[in-house]
Formats: structure tokens, sequence, C-alpha cells
């Protein structure tokens, strides 16, 4: 990878040396334990390790503004307190002044990291200060260099196929309105283009069929998209997500369960795609009279879910099920995309033949919105819109991220981290067995299993002491979701701390 970036700092906490000091030209080769590869130092000012002063985590200072907290709102999901001012590159620091490696990432949301030169400078030009400044309701007013603006940023990485956008806020009303869009698409076709009849523009009115169409989204169970009404019906990770809401009678497959390691289960894994695949065909024929799917919506890791992977073959042939059977492919990339699989859409791995209909994104593209083949743009306008449609200045920042991402080649650090900390994972799946399980992964977007909820639980609170923030997904998973700038000398700390913790703790 190419490396070319100033550090400071002298030990990395797992006892390596580092070269350093020199501005502008940091090349580094770490020997670390059993895990060695070279490194390239991308952070000016990044800490050369955790670092926690207080005896618990969440310390008195985060203890207490979470209970000023509790006088305005339920804080029951707040973990700490953060100084954003103090945190820098993969280093999260906390209002105790607690140093953390964050394997988390503001849930996977940082593409480069706390504090980045490149998005500092961006922030302080005189040029982008109207983005900041100014927000627009971009459906009716958008600003003049607003193509500029999507073409330099959103544009030079779409998915290979897509040519068109819609921006949004965030990752939900990106699914949302991907399915309005798939519905306007399907509803089109049946029409053969000609327009509403009068009694489906009065019965939409007054929520009733036809005008209110009788369609569906399929999703998958362990699958998660979001929590507006239409999303969170596509929804089903966790009951916590869905309790009491009222949703729609759209059908749900199976995904895929796998086992592990891959290599030793083949047979079996290739059994549970067919078995998925069948579901997903029954599933949309079952539903043909009833309520038609106009769409389906998959992750290509079902993230929230517990880090559910299925192989490249599956989702071929899930896209061709859906060419052969006139349903829409939304490929949710919300948590993969933009680069932590190596690639910046995961879909890419699949070496599809014909691209999903839509890609929705948000998380580490900082702002939301979605990607679409021409024939899923409505006719009309204001069919999908909103006052914001997400934010010109997360344009401005996000074409700085796409700068640094392509200059740094940080898709390649992503598959070469990526490669260490599973290999340095697998080690730690080895040496404690009967303690981690089914590590998987692909970039640094990797996961590993617990023996239990508690356990999982436990590691993760145990991690946080030891300096390393991190976070779980499903019921017994424990995520890794790193920014972009995360190296093999980072991934380095994490491997050392799990192996305390699974050493010492358990
Ligand atoms: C795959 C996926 N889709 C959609 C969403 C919803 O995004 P947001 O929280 O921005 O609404 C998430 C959030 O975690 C997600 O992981």
């Amino acid at each position: 990878m190419a490396a070319s970036f100033a550090i400071s700092g002298s030990r990395c906490a797992s006892n390596c040396l580092l070269k350093q000091n020199v501005i502008g030209k940091c090349k580094s080769a770490i020997q670390c334990r059993q895990f060695s590869v070279s490194s390239a130092c991308q952070v000016a000012g990044e800490p050369d390790g955790p670092r926690i002063l207080t005896q618990d985590i969440p310390g008195p200072k985060s203890t207490a503004l979470k209970n000023d907290l509790n006088n305005l709102q339920n804080p029951a999901s707040v973990q700490l307190f953060i100084n954003y001012g103090k945190s820098q590159g993969n280093y999260l620091c906390d209002a105790d002044d607690n140093m953390f490696l964050d394997v988390y990432n503001q849930i996977s949301s940082m593409p480069l990291g706390y504090n980045h030169p490149a998005l500092i400078e961006a922030v302080r030009k005189p040029e982008n200060l109207q983005a900041f400044v100014n927000r627009p309701a971009l459906g009716v007013l958008p600003p003049n260099d607003f193509v500029d603006k999507l073409n330099v940023s959103l544009m030079s990485i779409a998915p290979p196929g897509l040519k068109e956008i819609q921006t949004m806020a965030c990752g939900s009303c990106s699914n949302e309105n991907a399915f309005k869009a798939v519905c306007f698409w399907y509803k089109n076709k049946e029409r053969g283009g000609k327009p509403p009849s009068e009694q489906e523009l009065r019965s939409c009115m007054v929520n009733e069929f036809p005008g209110a169409a009788n369609l569906s989204i399929l999703s998958f169970m362990g699958g998660f998209h979001g929590r507006t009404f239409g999303a969170l019906a596509t929804t089903h990770s966790k009951p916590i997500h869905k309790l009491d809401v009222p949703s729609f009678d759209w059908p749900i497959a199976d995904f895929p369960k796998y086992k592990y390691p891959l290599e030793e289960f083949a047979k079996e894994n290739a059994a549970e795609d067919a078995k998925s695949l069948a579901h997903v065909e029954d599933l949309i024929d079952r539903y043909k009279k009833k309520r038609p799917v106009a769409g389906l919506i998959v992750e290509p890791i079902q993230a929230e879910g517990g880090d559910n992977h299925a192989s490249d073959n599956y989702f071929r042939k899930l896209r061709k099920l859906c060419l052969d059977k006139g349903v829409a492919f939304i490929c949710d990339e919300v948590q993969t995309g933009g680069g932590p699989t190596g690639k910046f859409w995961a879909h890419e791995y699949w070496g599809l033949e014909v691209p999903p209909d839509v890609v929705t994104f948000s998380k580490k593209m900082l702002t939301g919105g979605y990607f679409y083949r021409d024939e899923f743009r409505p006719n009309e306008g204001y069919r999908v819109f909103n006052t914001w449609l997400g934010d010109p200045s997360k344009m401005v920042l996000l074409q700085e991220v796409i700068r640094v991402v392509k200059e740094q080649n940080l898709l390649k650090n992503m598959e070469v981290t990526g490669v260490n900390l599973l290999n340095g994972l697998k080690d730690l799946q080895k040496k404690h067995s009967g303690k981690l399980f089914n590590v998987r992964g692909r970039g640094t977007f990797a996961a590993m299993d617990f023996s239990s909820s508690e356990a999982r639980d436990k590691a993760v609170k145990c991690l946080h002491k030891r300096g390393i923030h991190c976070g779980g997904s499903g019921t017994k998973t424990l995520r890794v979701r790193t920014a972009l700038i995360f190296e093999t000398k980072h991934a380095n700390i994490f491997l050392d701390r799990l192996n305390q913790v699974l050493q010492e703790d358990f």
C-alpha cells in the first residue's frame, strides 16, 4: 500500500517499535507478536495506543452527564460521552479522558476516523463556507454547483452500471424511498405507461385499493433496513426495534445460515443457499395473487442481524431469480458500502451480469441516498421528495473522503488489514477454542461469535476496560467496524487486547 503520512509517537501499545516522526513521509515496517506486515501511517497526532484512566467504564464524568441527560430524555442507549476535539484518527477520547482504539466507529459510519486533516481543511476553505451555512431544499432550489458536486463525489464511485442517483438524509429514509421508487416502477409497468385512473387517484387519498397499491417488498429474516414504518417492516433483527409498531403483510424469507469454517461445510452451506432461494421463489409465487412482490431488499452481509454471510454464488442466483420474476433487486449497502470490505460496494464481489436495480447507502458515505437503473426514475417530480433530500455540505466532505481514499489506496488497506485481522482472529479462535467461534469477514468488516449473549456482552465490557471501543450485533456476535485508515498495527492492538480478555477475563 502506498504510504506517505506523518505520525507521532514511538511505541504502539502491543509493544511494536514504530519507525517514526518523518513528517510527510513515513513508511514503517512493524513486527508485532505473530502478526507482521508493513504499515503505512495515515493520521498525524494519533496516540500510540489506548489509555484507560478510570476504574470503571463509563467513568464518573460520562456517568454524571448521562444522569443530566436523563432529565431530558431516556438515555439508556448512551454508552459514553465523547470529547470529539481530543479524538484523533482511530482513537476515541471520552469525557473522562480515556482514549479507546475505536473498532466500532460510530456504528460503522466514520470513513476517515476522527478529525482527519483533509476534512478539517475542507471545512476551513472559504469557497466551501456556503455549503455549511445555507442548507437548501435540494429538490426545488439546489445550489448552482450541485450537479458538479454530485459528479465529483457520489457519481465518481457509483456502482458499475448505475447511472442515476437520489440523495436522502439517512439510511432508513433511503430504503423507504427506494421502496416507493420500486412500487412506482412496478405500477408504471402494469399500466403500460398510461396515467392512473380517476378511481386510483381518489382511493389513494383514503389509503384504499387500487390507488394504495396492493404490493409488497420481500425481505429476509435477520435483515436490518431501518426504523421508519416501511423500512421497519423489512427489518427482522431484534423485537425491540419492531414492538408495538403496525406493519405490513409482506413476505419474509429465510437467509442462509452458514456453518464455519466454510471449507469444512461447503456441502451444508450450499444446501442452505438452495433452501433460501427456494423459499424466496415460493414466497414470490404465493404472494402473486394477494400482494405481488414489487421488490426484494437484501444486505450483502446482514450486519445488525449478526454478520450473517452468504456466498457470491447465492447472490448471483438471487439476482437472476429477481430478473426472472420481474421483481426489483434492492441492495442495501448502508453498512457494507463505502469501502470497509475492500471494495466501495460489497456487491462488487458478486460479479453480477446485471447490476442491482437500486443500491442504497448512508453511514460512511456521510449522506444517505440510492443509486438506481434509469427505469426506476419516477415519471413526475415530487414523488420521491422531502424538504432537504440530503445535505450539500456532506458532499463537500465526501468529495475529500473519496480523494483521500483513492490517493492513499485505502480500499487496498482494508483488504490487506482485513486479511491480517482475520488471520489473527482465526489464530485466537484456535488458541481459545470453546470461547471464540465462527470468525468471518470481508476486508475489516469482520465478526466473531461467543458462546452466548452474556459471554459476548462480557467480552465487549472487558474490551472497553482494556481500551478497545467495540460493539455487538445479533445475539452473540462481536463485530469489527473500522475506519478506512485502520491499519495492521491497529488490528494488532485489537488482537492483543482480545487475547488478554480471553485469557484473563474468561
Ligand atoms: C444495512 C442497514 N440499512 C439501513 C440502516 C438504517 O440506517 P439509519 O440508521 O441511518 O436510518 C442501517 C443502520 O444501521 C443498516 O445497517
